[in-house]
């Protein structure tokens, strides 16, 4: 075999080996959440919302979080760093068993742009093994940390990528009222919302954003269920910000 041919050989051969190393992952099952139970005939109408929490758990503040979202009937989705996860197994547990959604936020919250092919893995594939062995799903969606990504992180994730169309930056400040209006006065139907259930400001932020949208006739839905009621099936590798109803 010539040069080039043994290079496009070994080139195709690595391209099957993603292919079907991203199968077991996804595609989507069919989200637990009963959508009848969720709105019934106003399904089509919505409008409905993602609250989405990076960088947990954390026992200080993340059990606070869950009683005020089960007070509410809410179910919210959790991207979660690994080395948090340790000693709050818990918490992952109970998240599962609440409705709310569990996503991959790398194990040491790196940047996944940074890393090389064998590092990607560290960081995404033993997270995933650590929430599969707790809560019993192989499939779980990616936020990149900081949102930062290539066409590489793309290529490995063997997830859906899920950034965001709302945020409140509730890092920078811890500052509810502030965080509070930044929401309520961009939100839409089918945004994704930032939040970081790390801090307590931002857990009285959702809260309260929970309770003045709901009365507005917004639904609080996991990003699974944003996807299942806008009939789209999550891809690999694809980088969705929101699910609004016209796309
Ligand atoms: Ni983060």
């Amino acid at each position: 075999m010539t040069c080039w041919k043994k290079r496009l050989k070994a080139g195709a051969l690595a391209l099957i080996a993603l292919a079907l190393a991203a199968v077991p992952y996804w595609p989507w099952e069919a989200p637990d959440a009963d959508l009848e139970a969720m709105g019934g005939a106003k399904i089509p109408d919505g409008p409905y919302v993602a609250l989405t929490f990076d960088d947990g758990p954390k026992a200080a503040t993340t059990p606070i979080l869950l009683d005020g979202l089960a007070q509410r009937g809410v179910h919210a989705t959790f991207f979660v760093v690994g080395q948090n996860v340790e000693g709050n197994e818990l918490l992952l547990q109970r998240m599962e068993g609440e409705g709310h959604q569990i996503g991959l936020h790398t194990y040491h919250h790196k940047v996944l742009a940074e890393l090389n092919a064998s590092d990607f893995y560290t960081e995404v594939d033993e997270l995933r093994a650590i929430l599969t062995a707790l809560v019993g799903r192989e499939a779980f969606m990616l936020r990149p940390p900081y949102g930062m990504m290539n066409a590489a992180t793309q290529d490995r994730a063997a997830a859906p990528i899920i950034l965001w169309s709302v945020d409140p930056e509730d890092w920078s400040d811890r500052d509810t009222d502030r965080q509070v209006s930044v929401i309520l006065d961009s939100v839409k139907d089918g945004d994704i919302i930032l939040l970081h259930d790390i801090y307590p400001a931002s857990v009285e932020t959702a809260l309260q954003v929970v309770d003045v949208m709901m009365a507005r006739g917004f639904h609080f839905v996991t990003v699974e269920e944003l996807f299942a009621i806008r009939g789209k099936t999550p891809e690999n590798g694809k980088v969705y910000r929101k699910l609004p109803p016209s796309e």
